[in-house]
């Protein structure tokens, strides 16, 4: 039979499926009288049985399409998974589609059943899905549920057997071809991302504020924003990285008030202000104490809106100074970012205010003119008493901006947890002035806790200030260079080497220490323990890569002949260690489509430190090369070789998703 028709017949099959499981829904929802849809629909006792009448024809009709598909010779069970073509597979979540497919034709009535996939002693993976369905289907025990479940799965390529174990469990032992499979493409084709549906993003990470230090909640959000870009990026998506800088607002009139006085040739010299925030303290003080400059600096302010040629220009000196400072911190850390600031958005505030006005929707309040949302008691401040706008202006227009013109159908915005009001309130207004929906546009308000010192308390230097960030990465690099001498690197490695393992350690261990925390915490920064060569650190990580790509040096196989070998497509993995290596590593793009979903980065590190446990594991075990008494290779294990760079494919693009740089040698 043609693969044409074949094809035909899991389509017919699929679409089946699809309208019975419709079908049940609301035979199930009839029965209990749930589901709001139907509350409108006058069914009586007669549509009731024409409705089951007819999902009993279509599963007759699913059980000969599915028998004539295997007749065909086609393989009935690759409707039952995605198609993941040339993708590395997401292993557990095609399982958890598997079982939660066989549970529905075992048991139509079950209303989106969740399976969850564990792994188990007796097998590589369990599924316990009959325990809570014998909970609801109370004729029956949990083994006999397990077993009229494991009836029902549909032939597929992943697994080989499957048992009925214990009071209902049913164990998966999953098809080695297919696992070997998984691995040669892995090391033919490099780490590809599990498939999804490319769509627009905007990230909107770091977003410091002008003229004032750059500080550590900063940092955090630069450090995680640009792993979720960089996962996003990895995943297909098209990520606009925008830096929605603090570069608006009346302490500008004050700053620009300052700048006249202090240097009056700003417009034709650019200013050489060496520290900007001394420069805003000074303002400031001045804005405090001094009534005139007070004035001067609110007519500074009005002016600047009004785009004023010189007021403009002292406005750009004075950013420009800022992005300078940020520039350097990005540039050490790779961090590509659009600046995009708050000043982007004044026009369109402007139109904004009008039709928010002009629909009704703003309140008198004391002078200033709020909007409440839905839901919120706390309104937003639209124009201020004197005029001007604010930071709920601004995110409010910006929002409007990035879904109507940037199309955008994801937003991430990357802040502390302290403005979560914030983001509450303005998503909610936005919804009520009708250009935000929630079903559309994805909105994630991904927030962070407090970095602490040492001492449990806030993070700042001796004398109490805030921390540098310059300073804080200058320490780490200086951290970084003792410890690798300690360990006399400095000996083995050429000064290159040296300072580039010096730059990497440094600033992953930086950056790893953030994003191996649940985000929603406060953290401790602590270079000591970020630094320890032990336990799960950048320092160590890194370390165990170097070891891995060594092993392979040692070998001295090309990269070529493993090419070779892989093709060959005869990878063994025998021995129990190979094999858990080898399952272990597979489970990237499940850990990818979980962090995806909440963004919540933490379980990439930890998945990265399980990957170089099961390694070392793998390599206490498995000799990779055998050598004589005398030091000669005698032996070289191709297959395990194999297995090695396949850990150090998975291990690489895992720091390469944080945001870290590997080195060949350290
Ligand atoms: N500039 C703000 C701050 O320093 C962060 C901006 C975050 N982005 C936004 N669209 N509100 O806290």
């Amino acid at each position: 039979m043609t693969d044409a028709r074949v094809c035909d017949y899991i389509l017919r099959c699929a679409k089946a499926e699809k309208e019975t499981q419709k079908l049940t829904e609301r035979l199930q929802a009839l029965a209990t009288g749930s589901l709001d849809c139907l509350e409108n629909e006058d069914i009586n006792d007669k549509d009731f049985l024409n409705l089951l009448n007819e999902n009993k024809k279509l599963k007759y009709r699913i059980n000969i399409l599915k028998k004539s598909i295997e007749t065909a010779g086609g393989d009935a069970g690759s409707s039952n998974i995605d198609d993941f073509g040339s993708h590395m597979c997401n292993i557990i979540g095609q399982l958890e589609k598997i079982f939660t497919k066989a549970v529905l034709s075992a048991y139509p009535q079950a209303v989106n059943p969740v399976i969850q996939i564990q792994l188990s002693k007796h097998a590589d993976y369990q599924c316990n899905a009959a325990m809570a369905l014998a909970k609801v289907f109370l004729r029956k025990t949990p083994r006999e549920v397990g077993q009229e479940v494991l009836k029902n799965v549909a032939p597929n390529p992943l697994i080989s057997n499957l048992e009925l174990s214990g009071p209902g469990f049913i164990n998966i032992v999953l098809n080695k071809d297919f696992i070997k499979q998984q691995v040669t493409n892995l090391i033919l084709n490099g780490v590809t991302p599990p498939p999804a549906t490319p769509i627009q993003v905007v990230v909107d990470f770091s977003s410091p504020n002008i003229a004032k230090e750059m500080h550590v909640g900063h940092l955090r959000s630069t450090i995680i924003g640009d792993s979720i870009a960089r996962l996003l990026e990895f995943l297909g998506h098209k990520v606009l990285r925008l830096n929605h800088l603090g570069d608006w607002g009346t302490q500008f009139g004050m700053l620009i008030a300052h700048l006249q006085d202090t240097f009056p040739n700003f417009a034709t010299e650019p200013p050489p202000i060496a520290d900007l925030q001394k420069f805003y303290k000074e303002s400031k003080k001045r804005f405090d104490e001094d009534e005139a400059f007070k004035k001067r600096a609110y007519e500074a302010v009005v002016k600047l809106q009004a785009y004023e040629p010189l007021h403009k220009k002292g406005w750009e000196e004075i950013c420009e100074i800022s992005r300078k400072e940020f520039m350097k911190v990005y540039e050490r850390l790779q961090i590509r970012i659009i600046d995009r600031g708050e000043s982007f958005y004044q026009e369109r505030m402007v139109k904004l205010v009008k039709e928010l006005n002009d629909a009704g929707l703003l309140e008198e309040d004391d002078g200033r003119k709020v909007m409440f949302g839905e839901g919120t008691d706390v309104p937003l401040t639209v124009v201020k008493s004197d005029g001007g706008y604010t930071y709920d202006t601004s995110d409010m227009a910006c929002l409007k901006h990035r879904i109507e013109e940037e199309k955008a159908d994801w937003i991430v915005y990357v802040t502390d947890a302290g403005q979560s009001q914030h983001f509450k309130s303005f998503l909610s207004c936005a919804k009520k002035a009708g250009f935000y929906n929630d079903v559309k546009t994805r909105v994630d308000h991904v927030t962070f806790g407090v970095v602490l010192g040492e001492d449990k308390k806030k993070f700042k230097t001796r004398s109490g200030d805030t921390v540098r960030l310059v300073d804080l990465l200058n320490e780490g690099l200086q951290r970084s260079e003792e410890k690798l001498k300690e360990k006399d690197r400095h000996t083995v490695l050429t000064p290159e080497e040296f300072e580039k393992a010096r730059d990497a350690v440094a600033y992953g261990c930086i950056k790893y220490a953030d994003l191996c925390h649940d985000r929603s915490r406060d953290y401790i920064f602590s270079f000591d323990r970020m630094l320890d060569f032990r336990g799960n650190t950048a320092a160590y990580l890194l370390y165990a890569l170097t070891r891995i790509r060594s092993i392979i040096r040692t070998a001295g196989v090309k990269q070529e002949e493993i090419e070779a070998e892989a093709k060959k497509g005869t990878i063994a993995l025998d021995h129990e260690k190979e094999w858990k290596l080898a399952r272990t590593i597979l489970k990237l793009p499940d850990v990818l489509v979980q962090i995806t979903q909440d963004l919540y980065l933490h379980p990439l590190c930890e998945f990265l430190y399980e990957v170089s446990t099961v390694f070392t594991e793998f390599y206490d075990n498995c000799y990779c090369v055998e050598k004589d008494q005398s030091g000669n290779i005698v032996k070289i294990n191709m297959n395990r070789i194999l297995l090695c760079e396949a850990t150090a494919q998975i291990m690489e693009k895992c720091f390469s998703i944080l945001g870290i740089t590997t080195v060949g040698k350290m």
